[in-house]
């Protein structure tokens, strides 16, 4: 496995691999890695002949500085469980060399970009826009790799693809938990145990409202969860939105649709850490 810091290093590292044909997987991260990551690694290292995973922590796709200087930085780990999981090449880049200059593009995909995340991060979307553009510019990658956990940014990014014309398949992989029930994320390091158990109370209300939701209404399910998750102490919900799964516009009665999602964002503990998941009911 090769580290390299530099655009120019990384292409010249995919350039005979790119001349015999060889395909070239993608998986970008901002690191901390864990079994999530992970898992897409494997994956891509089973599909593609190169493996490449970038490791950036985008600073253009923070709307809140605070979260962005407490997002846990551990390169050293990431390479040593990357090189256990099949990985060529991790592209870990500089903020100097991933934006030589201010990145003044903007993207707009209403409304797979605008709500929800969109709505309660103001530019998220365009800095993870920004970013994963200019990493498929630099990678040129046959096949990049996303989790389903950040289900509304693999909208957004297939609506970029699309637009700019990009040539690469977007594959989306599932979530991968905790046994808990808590999906995995990066964040979850910064909760202490104790706030861990009480973050798995947001999968397992979900995984009850799939019950709740056959006998009840759209609305009464969405009270249900928001409610249920409110009364236990140290989580707060910020939204629960139910959704098409494709055009993530908000549902007010349940469809015949057979893509039906769950949308939810909640506070976990004092500091407190913003956590996110689905549930797809149908
Ligand atoms: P990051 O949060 O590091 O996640 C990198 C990739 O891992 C994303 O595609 C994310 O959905 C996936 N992932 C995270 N937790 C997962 C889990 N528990 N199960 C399955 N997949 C999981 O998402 C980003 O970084 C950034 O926005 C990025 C796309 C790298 C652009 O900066």
């Amino acid at each position: 496995m090769k580290l390299v810091h530099t655009i120019e290093d990384l292409q010249r590292n995919l350039a005979e691999a790119r001349a015999k044909g060889e395909k070239i997987g993608l998986v970008p991260t901002m690191g901390a890695l864990h079994e999530g990551h992970a898992s897409l690694v494997r994956r891509c290292a089973e599909e593609n002949e190169v493996t490449v995973v970038s490791v950036f922590l985008n600073p253009t796709q923070f709307n809140d500085k605070k979260d962005l200087e407490k997002y846990p930085r551990t390169l050293d780990a990431d390479c040593r469980l990357l090189e256990s999981v099949g990985a060529d090449i991790v592209f870990a880049p500089s903020v100097e060399e991933m934006y030589p200059q201010p990145d003044n593009r903007k993207f707009s995909y209403p409304p797979v970009d605008s709500v929800m995340e969109g709505a309660f991060r103001p530019g998220h979307f365009n800095g993870v826009c920004q970013i994963v553009s200019k990493l498929f510019a630099a990678v040129a990658p046959d096949r990049a790799y996303f989790g389903e956990k950040d289900f509304q940014q693999i909208a957004v990014i297939r609506a970029m693809v699309e637009d700019l014309h990009i040539e690469v398949e977007i594959i989306s992989c599932p979530v991968v938990r905790e046994q808990s029930g808590l999906a995995m994320s990066s964040r979850n390091t910064l909760l202490t145990d104790g706030e861990r158990a009480i973050a798995a109370n947001i999968f397992g209300v979900l995984m009850k409202s799939k019950n709740f939701a056959s006998g009840h209404t759209l609305n009464e399910t969405r009270r249900y969860v928001i409610d249920s998750l409110n009364a236990v102490i140290g989580l707060e919900v910020q939204y629960f939105s139910i959704v098409d799964g494709e055009t993530l516009q908000e549902l007010e009665e349940w469809t015949d649709s057979d893509d039906i999602v769950g949308c939810i964002t909640v506070f976990c503990g004092s500091q407190p850490i913003r956590l996110i998941d689905h549930i797809r009911y149908k």
